[in-house]
């Protein structure tokens, strides 16, 4: 007998969400059976495009959806709590766009609410799905380069400097770290654990959100990250990691590579491939659908307990370097006054 399908409900209607639906469209044993929209008619119009079945007028309207299963939240991130926390007191699943929440605290309180209610919960970190970047994870792993000793990636972009914009608004959670940094640092997690030391200096743009941001983390083994984001200029978009007995080359872009090279000491580079999925999002919706049959609340691939600490170290790194003030972090780097001429590198 075939599984019945697995009814997705879109919160949001933005950028993502669009991208995110036309992905788990190609998906056998997937439905969107609803979107939620804080106006019906940006609900409506999202429906008709993607042949949704059911428009709300509003997130908890879809909330409160039965004909559906798990819930995608895709709104900015200072917007994920409370939709997500509407969703999860209605007993429905979640997906939830990164970064989770904004800081720790909010992130521990809603797992919280998940677990007390037996309610699925993930970060949509899709990047940890992607059969690569889950490879690089099996072969670190299995001892394929020996001992870790260091992680370099990077993720900046040239993004037009428009202060509404949500990359750019404090109010829309903007900033490279909260957008960007958390690729970098949720692609060296699994392979280093949590750091021992969290260094940091950042730039803030004209509204105060930090522009450019660099990450230097330490580990009790000896071993280092060396992690970049920005909105100032285009990066690699590369990472690599570095061992006692060889290295992993991951090719930009490392959030969604399509090949990779194992170089082993003394050994010919090993080159793998793989063949990405539409948008590369139809693995984090597997990933869901998977953990939702088996009766997980949580995935063994992003464990609400990694996301937290991801948060929390997200927060110290904002601390650190003069973005905002973190629990029992003392900030090292003065904060530099914005200036109203625009993002520039200082
Ligand atoms: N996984 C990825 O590759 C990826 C890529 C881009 C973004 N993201 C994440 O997805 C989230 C959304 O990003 P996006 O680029 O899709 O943003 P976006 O294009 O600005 O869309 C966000 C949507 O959220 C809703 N929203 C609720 N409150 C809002 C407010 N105060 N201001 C503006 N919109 C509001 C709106 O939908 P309604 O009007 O329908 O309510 C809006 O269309 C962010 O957390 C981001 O980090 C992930």
């Amino acid at each position: 007998m075939t599984e019945p399908s697995l009814r997705w409900g879109i919160l949001g209607t933005g950028g993502i969400a669009s991208v995110f639906a036309e992905d788990v469209l190609r998906l056998p044993g997937h439905e969107v059976a609803a979107v939620g929209s804080r106006s019906h008619a940006t609900a409506a119009a999202f429906a008709e495009r993607y042949g949704v079945p059911r428009a709300h007028g509003s997130y908890a309207g879809l909330a409160a959806d039965d004909g559906v299963d798990v819930v995608y939240v895709a709104t900015p991130h200072p917007m994920h709590f409370e939709p997500a926390r509407l969703c999860v007191e209605a007993g429905r699943a979640v997906l939830v766009e990164k970064p989770f929440t904004t800081g720790a605290a909010e992130a521990e309180k809603l797992a919280a609410l998940a677990r007390e209610r037996g309610v699925f919960a993930m970060e949509a970190m899709w990047t940890r799905f992607n059969p690569l970047v889950r490879r690089v994870r099996d072969l670190v792993a299995g001892g394929a380069i020996g001992d870790v000793t260091a992680v370099y990636a990077d993720f900046s972009i040239t993004a037009a400097f428009d202060a509404g914009h949500r990359l750019w608004s404090p109010e829309l959670g903007g900033g490279a770290l909260l957008d960007l940094g958390c690729y970098p640092l949720s692609f060296t997690w699994p392979l280093l654990g949590p750091p021992a030391s969290v260094q940091a200096t950042a730039s803030p743009a004209p509204t105060g959100v930090d522009a450019n941001t660099g990450i230097l983390l330490g580990y009790e083994s000896g071993a280092i990250a060396l992690l970049h984001c920005g909105l100032l200029g285009d990066s690699p978009h590369g990472a690599t990691v570095v061992g006692t007995r060889g290295r992993i080359d991951v090719a930009s872009p490392f959030y969604r590579p399509a090949s990779m090279t194992v170089v082993r000491t003394g050994g010919d580079p090993e080159v793998l491939t793989a063949d990405i999925e539409g948008h590369g999002y139809t693995y984090q919706a597997e990933e869901v659908a998977r953990c939702l049959r088996a009766g997980l609340t949580e995935s063994p691939l992003m464990p609400l307990d990694e996301t937290i600490a991801i948060l929390r170290t997200i927060d110290e790194i904002a601390a650190r370097s003069g973005q905002r003030p973190a629990e029992g972090a003392t900030p090292q780097t003065p904060r530099q006054e914005p200036t109203d001429r625009g993002p520039s590198l200082r």
